[in-house]
């Protein structure tokens, strides 16, 4: 199935999908993220798995949707968590209206995501919610562990994959994975489409925070700099705290030790640093070695998995690596 068409169909789901009304301050932040646009990742990957099996995807709209409405439940807060201006380009929920608007309607919209995954077929849904619970409580564990790191000098490169697996990956194995189990694909299939999603996961989040110090402000869609500004413990800080020495190291700890500071010129005396220790070839690497190995994953998918949707599957994961937002 072609990617774009399956996208179309998803918009359209989107945008006819009710989110409530009264009282507006709960329901239209809903409608405003969810219309903001993004890249609709998750529930393209449920879908392009489904259609492993299946051309009847369109059947399995409403539960990717879920998943997609459950992703920005997690945007709305992650952004209250990380104090950004900014997501897709237009002001962030708690910018528009408030904090408490965004924490309330980031609530009800994990009860919708609920409501969505109640359309997938009652012999499944047991699994398919089992699943989903797993994976909802490992994203807030992997928030948890973002906040925790900004405070803390000594993660790990071990604790931080971990910790991007949590909040991130994890859900894009979901996401590849509810699209094995819709489409009746046997367990072992659906273990190796979760370790695809969890592999690619953790590439497509290091491109997150290469595109938070190095992304075009214009198609970014984000604050670039977010990162450098709250102390996030990103791949680029961990290993440059690693690799940097004499001047540079002070230069590095002087700046991460501020508490008052123009946030422009920290962003900028920052990725300097990272320029200098050549952090960006570094995480291209990095990105690319993990995406390979959710490729040879998928690679490994027996029969029934047909192969043409296959390199479909991977040519639009491959984009990832490449994307701009
Ligand atoms: C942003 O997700 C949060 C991360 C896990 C990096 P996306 O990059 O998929 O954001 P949208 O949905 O396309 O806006
Ligand atoms: C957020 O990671 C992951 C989740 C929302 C669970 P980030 O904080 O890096 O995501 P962005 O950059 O704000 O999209
Ligand atoms: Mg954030
Ligand atoms: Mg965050
Ligand atoms: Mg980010």
């Amino acid at each position: 199935m072609n990617p774009k068409e399956i996208f179309k169909a998803l918009q359209t789901e989107i945008e006819t999908t009710q989110y409530g009304k009264h009282p507006a301050e709960l329901y239209d932040p809903i409608s405003y993220i969810m219309s903001l646009g993004g890249k609709r990742l998750r529930p393209m990957l449920t879908l392009l798995s489904a259609s492993l099996y299946t051309d009847q995807w369109r059947a399995f709209l409403k539960p990717a949707i879920a998943v997609e409405v459950f992703h920005n439940f997690t945007l709305m807060h992650d952004d209250i968590m990380d104090c950004a201006p900014l997501r897709r380009g237009q002001a962030t929920v708690h910018e528009k209206w408030n904090a408490n608007v965004a924490i309330l309607s980031g609530d009800v919209m994990l009860v919708q995501a609920y409501q969505l995954m109640l359309a997938a077929s009652p012999e499944r849904l047991p699994q398919i919610l089992a699943r989903f619970n797993r994976t909802a409580a490992e994203v807030c564990e992997g928030q948890q562990l973002d906040m925790n790191f900004e405070t803390r000098w000594d993660v790990t490169e071990d604790e931080y994959i971990n910790m991007i697996r949590l909040k991130t990956s994890v859900l894009l194995g979901y996401a590849l994975e509810l699209g094995g189990i819709l489409a009746g694909a046997d367990a072992a299939s659906c273990r190796l489409l979760y370790d695809a999603g969890v592999n690619m996961g953790l590439g497509f989040q290091l491109k997150d925070d290469l595109l938070d110090v190095y992304g075009d402000p214009e198609k970014f869609g984000k604050q670039v700099g977010g990162d450098i500004i709250s102390n996030k413990k990103t791949f680029l800080l961990i290993e440059a705290l690693d690799r940097a020495s004499g001047q540079t190291k002070e230069t590095l700890t002087h700046w991460l030790n501020q508490t008052t500071f123009d946030k422009a010129e920290k962003v900028k005396a920052i990725t300097n640093i990272y320029e200098s220790l050549d952090m960006r070839a570094l995480t291209e690497a990095k990105i690319d070695a993990y995406f390979q190995t959710g490729f040879d994953a998928l690679g490994q998918l027996p029969s029934p998995a047909n192969t043409a949707q296959k390199e479909v599957l991977m040519a639009f994961a491959r984009q990832l690596i490449e994307r701009e937002n």
